[in-house]
């Protein structure tokens, strides 16, 4: 199977999280737009669904699907989206997409997060994948010196025509970390958002998926995390 295949794969049984007459957290990515276009077929089941990013917001609403504010909203039963890399106890990087600070505040509202990734995400340490980190524009120097400290490449995130810096939906920047091998996330993810003018790491260890559905060849694997 293609890793897009994979992908449909989890982002069609994703749709058995979903809780009727409830509210959907939705993240950011390609397996959460092939997601929402499974919610788009179940859009009568939920109420609405809160985005994790512009673009999410636009997807929903493509489907009709009402596109809720955070603050008008008491509960949050589930949030579904994908990660860049997470390990088998449920910790992840992500914002390859740019969306890691919305996504963890709409994490952290949610009562489960259910992971949806193809197998090449799975990993033993965390790492390999860059890991993002949303600053505040004018620490930016400050604040690559002291991720430099912690042992890895900061790099800062610029656009595709490589010209201009990468702007999130926040209007702050990205540096993404190379280089790093992550033995202990939770204390890592810490340490960085400790870093003042950080806004979010990209590392969910505090904030780690209770659920991952893991796209194989042979099937969708369940992987149940204690939290
Ligand atoms: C966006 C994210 C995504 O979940 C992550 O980048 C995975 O994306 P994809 O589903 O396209 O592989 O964190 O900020």
């Amino acid at each position: 199977m293609t890793q897009d295949q994979l992908k449909l794969s989890v982002a069609r049984s994703a749709i058995d999280y979903i809780v009727d007459d409830g509210i959907i957290g939705v993240g950011t990515g390609s397996t959460a737009n092939m997601f929402i276009d499974e919610l788009g077929k179940n859009k009568h089941r939920i109420k609405g669904a809160v985005a994790s990013s512009e673009a999410t917001a636009a997807r929903l609403r493509s489907h009709n699907i009402p596109v809720l504010d955070l603050n008008e909203v008491d509960s949050i039963p589930v949030y579904i989206d994908g990660a860049d890399e997470i390990n088998t106890y449920g910790a992840m990087i992500k914002g390859g997409g740019g969306a890691l600070t919305r996504e963890k505040i709409i994490a952290s509202a949610a009562e489960k997060f259910v992971c949806i990734a193809d197998n090449s995400k799975l990993v033993h340490v965390l790492g390999k994948y860059p890991l993002p980190v949303e600053i505040v524009p004018m620490a930016r120097s400050v604040v690559k010196r002291k991720l430099a400290a912690l042992g890895g490449k900061p790099f800062l995130r610029l656009n595709k025509d490589k010209n201009s810096p990468f702007l999130t939906d926040n209007g702050n920047m990205i540096i993404d970390l190379m280089g790093l091998e992550i033995t202990q996330p939770a204390e890592m993810e810490e340490k960085i958002n400790n870093i003042v003018g950080v806004v979010t790491v990209g590392l969910f260890a505090r904030q780690s998926a209770d659920i991952c559905l893991l796209g194989t060849n042979s099937g969708v694997n369940v992987l149940v995390f204690d939290r």
